[in-house]
């Protein structure tokens, strides 16, 4: 590393060395279901034995906030999306509601992607989004990181709210997995930085005025308070690579479906908790 670099990182990472938690309890009750906030770590995970939630990493107040769904400012995109699958778009004159009546069939879904389907590509969840709208609503496909994508995605994402996060990592998805795994290990950017110095050697102390977690994925989309919207996983990867200033990889690419993929299994066992509220 460049000594100017490392002076810059050591600013960035000027880490309190205080480990812990915003708060003791570490059960959270969502509109009284119970959801795991920690799991003992899946076995592929060398350095680091329990995974938690990036709730546990919050203030009391914004921890309070995923607690109801009257509190939980996510929700009101929530209601966007299902007013959203019941509108007609495109040209065969059909809603998301024509073919999937009821939201609840996409239950377990999230928990399960990303993942790869049989024309052998690593697909999402706004894959799947897009997909129906191209091929069988004859619409125009949603921006990846759109509003509407996020709204939508929240819905079926809820449809799992509770389910521990549980992707396939094996046999078509080993080698996206391992490409993940590489991007997630890669130092970037003028500050040298790879997704694990801060996110696995690190979570648990304080950046800046921010409390750094393990950088789980088990919430999105996520409420934002900083944006004050709906933000997508591929938003938030963007982010946390400018801010160790690296070109960003683009929203909705082969790297950032990889990383997802490989993130998604970091979080193995976690309940899945869309929409989840964070900084
Ligand atoms: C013309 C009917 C039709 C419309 C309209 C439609 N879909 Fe689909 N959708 C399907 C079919 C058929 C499948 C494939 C089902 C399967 O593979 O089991 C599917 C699959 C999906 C899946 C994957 C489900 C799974 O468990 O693998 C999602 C998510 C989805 N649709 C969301 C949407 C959304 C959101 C919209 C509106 C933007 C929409 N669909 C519009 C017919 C439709
Ligand atoms: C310089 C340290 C740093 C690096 C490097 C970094 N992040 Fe972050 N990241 C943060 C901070 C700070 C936050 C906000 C607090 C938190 O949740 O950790 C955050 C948040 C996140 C979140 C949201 C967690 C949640 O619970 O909603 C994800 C996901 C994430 N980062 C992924 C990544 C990925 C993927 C990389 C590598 C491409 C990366 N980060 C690199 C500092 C970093």
């Amino acid at each position: 590393m460049k000594l100017q670099n490392a002076i810059a990182a050591a600013a960035i990472l000027s880490f309190a060395g205080t480990m812990g938690f915003a708060q003791t309890d570490n059960e959270l009750t969502v509109e009284g279901q119970l959801i795991s906030t920690e799991a003992a770590a899946p076995a592929h995970m060398e350095n680091v034995g329990t995974v938690y939630s990036g709730w546990r990493f919050r203030s009391e107040e914004t921890q309070a906030m995923q607690t109801d769904d009257f509190d939980n400012s996510g929700f009101v995109f929530v209601d966007d999306g299902f007013a959203l699958m019941a509108s007609v778009d495109g040209s065969e004159g059909k809603s998301c509601a024509s073919c999937h009546e009821d939201a609840e069939e996409f239950a377990g879904l999230k928990a399960q992607m990303p993942r790869v389907n049989d024309s052998g590509e690593l697909e999402t969840l706004e894959d799947l989004v897009n997909t129906c709208r191209t091929e069988r609503m004859g619409a125009e496909p949603w921006k990846y990181n759109g509003s509407q994508m996020a709204a939508v995605t929240a819905v079926i994402g809820l449809q799992s709210r509770g389910l521990p996060v549980d992707v396939a990592i094996d046999g078509a998805a080993e080698s996206f997995w391992e490409r993940g795994k590489d991007l997630y290990y890669a130092r970037v950017g003028q500050l040298d930085l790879s997704c694990a110095n801060c996110h696995e050697d690190n979570y648990g102390t304080m950046i800046r005025a921010d409390h750094l977690s393990q950088g789980q994925i088990n919430g999105f989309p996520t409420y934002r308070l900083k944006n004050a919207k709906l933000n997508t996983v591929h938003s938030r990867f963007s982010g946390c690579m400018k801010n160790v200033r690296a070109e960003p990889y683009a929203i909705g690419s082969d790297e950032f479906k990889a990383l997802e993929l490989y993130l998604a299994s970091r979080g193995t066992g976690l309940s899945v908790e869309t929409p989840s509220i964070r900084n």
